[in-house]
């Protein structure tokens, strides 16, 4: 019998789904858990390894999920438990992992616990949150800001204290310095680690603990109008505390409580910060989300170094991971380009460490923009005009060229893009050099190749608009050149020592050319060689 493979993690693709946009099966306009059941032979034929699911569980949707009324329900509008069991069942069945999205830094205000603790002062869950008295003038505690606008801190009446809410009011913080609220997640993550999820991502992670003594966050010298006015404030006293590092590990605990799970965080903090989340002795996330990417400067050389900065920090056997997509910021084929969205992915899909996906970006999914009477999204709703909506990249899946794109029968949630008819799953399956089979292409290539799941990263002297690299095994090494410019360009194989072979093209058409002296690269083409006589590196 095939034992569990310990590390599937490590040599896995990862496949995030919004379930809201994915696929509808009753027909209300939002997807559902049927409805991923009904795409998950899609999900197989991707070649992907694991999918992510942001939340379903019960929860008002003020921020659609993220505030969370009953941690280990599922959300009508999703679907019932037995639909649950029955999706891990099948994704089980069909070789794929589930990983669902823990959201222990906050709960919804409906949620029992915080109706409890607004009750009064004395209430036994008043500790679960976090209640302070006015200031002396009878404003909010301290200076702390919401990520969603205005300040953190929402003043309750009838018990006279103000509560913080990182996000919206909607969404109190827990008190994580209480055991008791510790050991309610922890037995939330049990829950559904018995139900045999394969692990978690963990909502804003490195938000958990807040400064002890309520201290004011500094102001940002760096501050631009036009930027969300929370970064007014550098979030010193309410973010990436000393001693979250405990509460993490004392999840992982529980997360190692069972056999083979993943331990993912939601983290945005620079380079050397982000791994201090591996935590002691790799004690911490398995996979702190790496998300340089998201905000990275197109160009080579800023790459280049976002690589090497990210390889050279990275605590010993700490496992790397990549993301070019979520659910929170624009899409990649709009932030790089369509053109270079090819090459975006061959980058994400060569790098070394785990590459996440997002729903969608495999067909090439763009930016869609969102008129103001059909903004859903409560941070555009909340810091309106400055462009940090997350509707237009939070779209339904373009599946086919029918009414509503084969998403839903009725009108979807948000709207199509209106590109649709010809971006669309069917259409870029027929297409034999679409983006679509180069994904599926480039994911192919790296399960059935070592070098790129688990070899070395080893850097290639480059210039302008090149990006190259070699990925190296024990015996065999391959060399990824990524053109990021539109102007073709050629690399003498003399210095990049990639004498050998194309095994693929961002233009899917060079398969098995040879390399001699020179590799031309077209603009905006990416190409992985097999190179003869490797030597290890
Ligand atoms: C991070 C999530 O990715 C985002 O969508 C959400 O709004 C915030 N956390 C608050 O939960």
């Amino acid at each position: 019998m095939k034992q569990p493979d310990e590390f599937w993690w490590r040599h896995g693709v990862f496949y995030q789904i919004y379930p809201r946009s994915f696929q509808d099966s009753n027909g209300d306009g939002v997807g559902d858990l049927r409805g991923i059941i009904e795409r998950l032979p899609y999900l197989v034929s991707l070649g992907i390894d694991a999918i992510w699911l942001s939340p379903i569980f019960p929860s008002p949707m003020a921020d659609f999920g993220y505030d969370i009324a009953d941690y280990t329900g599922i959300d009508p509008l999703f679907g019932t438990m037995a639909d649950f069991d029955a999706l891990i069942a099948a994704a089980h069945d069909g070789g794929l992992k589930l990983i669902l999205d823990l959201v222990p830094n906050h709960t919804s205000d409906q949620h029992p616990w915080f109706l409890e603790s607004r009750r009064s002062r004395d209430n036994p869950k008043r500790d679960w949150y976090i209640w302070r008295d006015p200031n002396a003038a009878g404003g909010p505690p301290n200076n702390w800001l919401s990520e969603f606008g205005g300040s953190a801190w929402q003043y309750d009446a009838a018990t006279g204290q103000y509560y913080y809410h990182a996000f919206l009011a909607q969404q109190p913080d827990l008190n994580w310095r209480n055991p008791e609220v510790r050991h309610a997640i922890h037995e939330v993550m049990r829950f559904w680690l018995r139900k045999g999820v394969d692990g978690f991502r963990v909502d804003v992670i490195w938000h958990l603990i807040k400064d002890a003594e309520f201290r004011d966050n500094p102001p940002n010298p760096s501050f631009r109008e036009g930027r969300p006015p929370h970064e007014q404030i550098l979030p010193l006293r309410t973010t990436d505390q000393v001693e979250v590092h405990d509460a993490i590990a004392e999840m992982r605990r529980v997360i190692d409580e069972f056999p083979a799970r993943v331990l993912i965080g939601e983290i945005y903090l620079p380079t050397e910060r982000l791994v201090t989340y591996y935590g002691r002795e790799l004690g911490g996330a398995h996979l702190p989300f790496n998300f340089a990417l998201l905000s990275a400067p197109w160009n080579a050389r800023a790459i280049e170094k976002i690589i090497h900065d990210y390889e050279a920090a990275l605590p010993q056997g700490a496992w790397p991971n990549w993301v070019l997509g979520n659910h929170d910021r624009p899409r990649v084929a709009s932030r790089v380009g369509q053109d270079q969205a090819r090459v975006a992915t061959m980058l994400l899909l060569t790098l070394r460490g785990t590459p996440t996906l997002y729903y969608g970006d495999e067909i090439g999914m763009h930016q869609v923009a969102i008129a103001p009477g059909q903004v859903r999204d409560p941070f555009e709703k909340n810091v309106p005009g400055i462009g940090v909506g997350r509707d237009g990249c939070r779209t339904p899946m373009q599946w086919d060229a029918g009414r509503f794109a084969g998403f839903s029968t009725s009108t979807p949630w948000l709207p199509l893009s209106d590109d649709f008819v010809h971006e669309n799953v069917v259409n870029l399956q027929a297409d034999a050099r679409s983006i679509l089979n180069l994904y599926k292409a480039l994911i192919g290539l790296r399960s059935n190749l070592p070098e790129l799941m688990i070899g070395s990263y080893v850097p290639v002297a480059a210039q302008g608009d090149l990006l190259i690299y070699r990925r190296q095994s024990e015996v065999d090494a391959l060399v990824i050149a990524l053109n990021l410019g539109d102007q073709p360009t050629s690399i003498s194989s003399e210095a990049a020592a990639l004498r050998g072979e194309i095994l693929i093209s961002t233009f899917l058409d060079r398969r098995g050319e040879k390399i001699k002296d020179t590799v031309d690269l077209r603009g905006n083409e990416g190409v992985i060689i097999g190179v003869l006589g490797a030597q290890p590196g």
